[in-house]
């Protein structure tokens, strides 16, 4: 939620800046805004709407500055304005600041600084950092101990603080230098040659340099132009470590493909090979995994599964508990993050915790991680950014290996998660029941996914085909069975997030229970009736549908014969091995909801009011 940029080096910033949130605007995208340190002046550009509305905005000023920092908006306090805009800069002109995240007890620092005098430009809750640092600065003396004053009133504003942040602040009396934070928010720093960039994410930076230091909760860290230093707010030094970022810029770039999503779509079956590579053991009949920290004994002794997510991922989540329970016969138990953390569920010292996140940022999911961890239970985390918040605080984890997935439908992070939680109840199985040669079934299966996945792939101008004819309607239901029902809601958010089409997933034999109501000529559903003891029950269903004028387009695995007439559209999926067929089946919704949304010509990367990853509760 929100992308943060900032540069320190011998450039002119403002170019740089603008680069930086073109590559961050899948964070938001409500408005940007640049400042550039200019001599004595802090230089502010802003506008509601894209970057590309601010390019306009800032060809309008000389920005010859080199040290800057840039934001884009996802608005959560005050309305999308040009003066809700970031950066902010404090009513004394001294202080520029951006920010990511929520100011909880902005209300009593607003009227506290009023009392003082100072005064505010904005309805956000972020104005008031700005301000109250200016405040410590007109009050503290140059401190005498070698500790630079900026740094300590950036520290002094912060203890003062209750919500979330990642912020990025300039300082008119401190040129060429910047101090950021965070608590909550992600930050990086990239550590490039003669220069430093910060960033929320790596895509903002890896066209600069590789070489990157994941800020930490509490962490404060100061930029000049030749060092960088990091500290936590209680004044403790922190050795840094600077890691390597293991994409490139070319990864985090469109290519020939008219979206991020379409480009995600079609990088499938080369992402779930990534995802599995070296992760089989020898013998070929079990999976392996690097980063667990979990003894084998350990796993043994797990009773119960809880698996917490949100959105896409826990729709993941709710495959991979078909699978785990069905090939290593553990109880799993999916639960809403958000809603986790608030509710009373019984746990007993069995349970293990496993939490599911692309972005390893979701506020919610981070949260249901501490509440875990606070109560004492081991969490393992399945998550694709390397170094996020959610991989360090998991006690171990899976990374999934994708790359960055930029467009704000989830499509090839989805399936790397399918196909993880598939290898993750191999794993388990093995260690309990599984036998050998299951084992090995399992495995083969595992890694005919790609090609299965090219070959869904191939459906894709037919399904385009499709698109056209059912762009216009309003409703659309989705229905799969047992591992499908939770495709059929992933197909119905997909649909709805990028195209504004109201569409619901359910359990297919769960139609005649209420969703039925709602069929009629102008209400499609979207239905997978694929091979084994399920087929003539979803025929059925697809029967009851008919009889009340529903069209229908059916998701068939080959070989699949379904009643004359009884689908309008028919889109075929190759057949395979119950773990493999979320995967395969995941690929014509994607396909369907994204081809439906480019020709009601909608936003497809930043479809409204959403943001990639969404940092605040
Ligand atoms: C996916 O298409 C959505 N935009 C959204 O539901 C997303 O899956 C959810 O916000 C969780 O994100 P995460 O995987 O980064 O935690
Ligand atoms: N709360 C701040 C605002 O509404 C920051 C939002 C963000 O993270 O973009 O302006």
């Amino acid at each position: 939620m929100c992308g943060i940029v900032g540069y320190v080096g011998k450039q002119k910033a403002a170019a740089i800046l603008l680069e930086g949130l073109k590559r961050l605007e899948y964070r938001g995208y409500d408005s940007a805004g640049i400042c550039v340190q200019q001599s004595n002046r802090l230089d502010v550009a802003k506008k509601v709407g894209r970057v590309e509305n601010l390019v306009k905005e800032a060809a309008k000023q000389r920005f010859t500055g080199t040290t800057g920092i840039g934001h884009t908006r996802w608005a959560t306090h005050g309305g999308v304005t040009d003066a809700n805009a970031h950066p902010h800069v404090s009513c004394d002109g001294k202080i520029a600041l951006i920010h990511n995240g929520v100011i909880e007890n902005y209300a009593q620092m607003k009227s506290f600084l009023l009392g003082k005098g100072y005064t505010f430009q904005s309805q956000t809750d972020t104005e008031v950092l700005c301000n109250l640092i200016a405040y410590h600065l007109a009050k503290e003396p140059e401190a005498q101990n070698g500790t630079n004053r900026f740094v300590e009133c950036v520290r002094k504003t912060l203890r003062h603080v209750e919500g979330t942040y990642g912020i990025a602040v300039l300082c008119v009396d401190y040129p060429s230098e910047m101090v950021a934070a965070r608590k909550a928010s992600p930050l990086i720093l990239g550590v490039g040659d003669g220069e430093y960039i910060l960033a929320s994410d790596a895509s903002a930076l890896v066209s600069r340099t590789q070489n990157v230091v994941y800020l930490r909760d509490g962490e404060i860290v100061h930029v000049t132009p030749v060092s960088f230093a990091i500290t936590t707010l209680d004044q403790i030094d922190v050795s840094p470590v600077v890691d390597k970022i293991t994409w490139s810029i070319q990864d985090a770039e469109m290519g020939d493909h008219a979206h991020f999503m379409e480009k995600e779509i079609f990088e499938q079956p080369t992402a779930l090979e990534n995802t599995m590579r070296g992760r089989f053991s020898e013998d070929g009949s079990t999976a392996q995994f690097g980063g667990l920290n979990i003894s084998a004994a350990e796993f043994r002794q797990v009773e119960r599964f809880v698996f917490c997510a949100c959105g896409t991922a826990w729709h993941a989540c709710l495959v991979a508990e078909q699978l785990i329970e069905r090939f290593a016969r553990i109880p799993v138990e999916v639960d809403y993050a958000s809603e986790f953390r608030y509710r009373n569920t019984p746990l007993d010292p069995s349970t293990l915790f496993l939490f599911l996140s692309q972005s390893g940022e979701t506020i919610d999911t981070l949260a249901a991680l501490r509440e875990a961890k606070r109560k004492g239970y081991k969490a393992l985390a399945i998550n694709n950014v390397v170094g996020s918040t959610l991989a360090r605080e998991a006690d171990g984890g899976i990374y999934q290996h994708v790359g960055p997935e930029i467009g704000v439908a989830s499509t090839k992070a989805f399936t790397s998660q399918l196909l993880l939680g598939a290898m993750f109840a191999l794993y388990l199985g093995r260690m309990r029941d599984m036998s050998y040669s299951d084992g090995v079934r399992l495995v083969n299966a595992l890694k005919g996914a790609p090609d299965l996945v090219r070959k869904a792939l191939r459906e894709a101008p037919h399904i385009r085909e499709i698109a056209r004819r059912y762009a216009q309607y309003r409703d659309m239901l989705f229905l799969g069975r047992l591992s499908l029902f939770p495709i059929a809601l992933e197909g119905a958010l997909k649909l709805k997030e990028i195209s504004y089409i109201h569409a619901e997933g359910y359990p297919a034999a769960e139609m005649k229970h209420g969703p039925i109501a709602l069929i009629s000529e102008k209400c499609p559903s979207v239905i997978f009736a694929t091979a084994g003891e399920m087929f003539p029950k979803v025929v059925s269903s697809m029967q009851e549908i008919k009889a009340r004028k529903g069209p229908i387009i059916a998701i068939v695995t080959e070989g699949c014969e379904l009643p004359p007439g009884i689908a309008d559209e028919v889109i075929t999926i190759p057949d395979c091995h119950e773990a493999v067929l979320p995967i395969v089946a995941s690929i014509p919704v994607q396909l369907l909801s994204y081809y439906i949304a480019v020709e009601r010509g909608c936003d497809v990367d930043k479809p409204r009011n959403l943001a990639k990853s969404v940092t605040v509760e």
